[in-house]
């Protein structure tokens, strides 16, 4: 017998299904026994009577087992119907029960939001921690909003493409997590703090509209908006010449996703706000303010764009840092004073702001080679360095190059402030916790064999490294 899904038992009533999934809660009132079932479309209630040779399998069942049920639906007595849910007018009276697989008795109650669970124990436990209705929720978005961005770009003229994972540092501004070679001994890969390298080397391949859902590593301390492995939506066009022509699209993409996923959410302004740097800093005190009305109300959405950043700032060495990254472009009005005066030069660099979170960033690149290598100077890198470090960026573009600009999506903060949730853990399937461990598989581990150490040329130095 086929296996008919809970939510289409409402419109059964009087057939014969066959059922499957998790013993979300029991009842017993002596001679009769009563289950709510849950799987992935939604929960039944099914009852049993003693007179079913099942009923002592049924005796034994706790909540969280997974069973099967063959059974009739039944419309519920009128005062009986759960309103609230699609199936709550129906329950199926059993005939068949099978116990599918037991479940021990969970360490924590699957029923409530999980807030009130400790953060280590919902992580050791993620696999029961998913079970509940809002992280199955969380997760379904994060699908949604996934395809409806993909298929969005597709319509737009984008090409998704995947760049490596094993690849050389690109600098986003943290430490690079470390992949060492074995075919080459004492060499390392870097995982990508971002795909910025890539796509603007696929622009140069002649791939006018890139688009990635992109894995991104950055080894930094973790915090409520920050992992140390996170998903962006990439983007980068050619041929683009002004930052409005990037903020156009961005635009568009947000407000259709978010009026036709999340229809219960008004938009504050369309089109978004343009608020230089210089304005935001000065009215708000910071470069991602919060324009919202009323802070407390989840439903408005307060997008804005921040434009007009200075290139470059000062880290705490007195050093010049980019604010953005290196590959974004000065204005154009600056360009000729960008060794003089660099305090002074605007970069042609943009965030998108929601609610006070920094959900995206992105520029219009310097595709010209002088231009690209004066900035780098200005970061305080030697000739010889650029050319080890960027040498084959700053080559690729000396064969013809279109201008190109692009943004990046935290894809989790901008879902997370779409769903109410005050940290990205909540809307990642199995996140790191605070310290960077993923404790449910013990990662990262120390369990690695001598062999493997020395087919890698790596020795472990057990001191702590003074400088760590
Ligand atoms: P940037 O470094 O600003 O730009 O990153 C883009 C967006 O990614 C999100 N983000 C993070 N989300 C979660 N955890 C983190 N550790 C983390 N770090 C950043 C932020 C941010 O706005 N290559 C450029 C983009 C470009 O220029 O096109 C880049 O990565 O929401």
């Amino acid at each position: 017998m086929k296996r008919t899904l809970i939510e289409e038992t409402a419109s059964l009533i009087g057939e014969k299904v066959k059922i499957c999934g998790f013993v979300k809660s029991l009842r017993s009132h002596g001679s009769v026994l009563f289950f709510d079932v849950r799987d992935f479309s939604g929960v039944l209630q099914t009852v049993i009577v003693s007179e079913n040779e099942d009923f002592k399998v049924a005796k034994k069942i706790r909540p969280e087992w997974t069973i099967e049920v063959i059974g009739k639906v039944k419309e519920k007595p009128e005062k009986m119907k759960n309103k609230d849910i699609k199936t709550g007018s129906v329950e199926v009276e059993i005939e068949k029960l099978k116990v599918l697989s037991e479940s021990l008795t969970p360490p924590f109650s699957l029923s409530s939001d999980g807030y009130e669970v400790n953060e280590e124990t919902r992580m050791r436990y993620r696999y029961l921690d998913l079970r509940r209705k809002r992280m199955k929720e969380n997760m379904i978005m994060r699908h949604k909003l996934i395809l409806y961005c993909r298929n969005f770009l597709d319509k737009n003229g984008f090409t998704e493409i995947e760049t490596p994972i094993l690849t050389k540092s690109t600098p986003e501004g943290a430490r690079d997590f470390l992949v060492p070679s074995r075919l080459h001994q004492g060499k390392f890969y870097a995982l990508p703090q971002s795909p910025q390298q890539y796509k603007q080397l696929l622009i140069t391949g002649g791939f006018e509209k890139y688009f990635q859902i992109a894995r991104c590593f950055r080894d930094e301390d973790m915090r409520a908006d920050r992992q140390a492995e996170f998903t962006q939506i990439d983007i980068e066009m050619a041929f683009v010449e002004k930052e409005e022509d990037v903020l156009e699209i961005i635009e568009e993409m947000v407000i259709s996703a978010v009026e036709n996923l999340f229809p219960e959410k008004t938009i504050k302004e369309k089109p978004f706000p343009r608020i230089t740097y210089d304005e935001a800093v000065k009215r708000w005190k910071t470069d991602r303010p919060d324009l919202r009305e009323n802070k407390k109300n989840e439903n408005e959405l307060a997008f804005a764009f921040v434009v007009d950043f200075p290139m470059f700032e000062k880290n705490e060495e007195g050093k010049w840092n980019a604010m953005h990254h290196p590959f974004t472009r000065p204005s154009e009005e600056d360009i000729k004073e960008i060794k003089k005066y660099p305090e002074k030069i605007k970069g042609m660099q943009y965030d998108l702001v929601l609610n006070g979170n920094e959900i995206a960033g992105g520029s219009i690149r310097s595709h010209k080679k002088d231009i690209l290598e004066a900035v780098f100077q200005i970061l305080g890198h030697k000739k010889e360095e650029i050319r080890e470090k960027f040498g084959h960026l700053l080559h690729a573009f000396s064969y013809g190059t279109p201008p190109h600009g692009g943004i990046a999506f935290g894809f989790e903060r901008f879902l997370m402030v779409l769903q109410g949730e005050k940290n990205i853990r909540e809307v990642i399937a199995f996140p790191k916790t605070g310290d960077g461990q993923e404790i449910m598989m013990g990662t990262p581990s120390s369990d690695i064999g001598e062999d493997q150490l020395y087919s890698l040329g790596i020795k472990i130095i057990k001191e702590k490294n003074e400088k760590q």
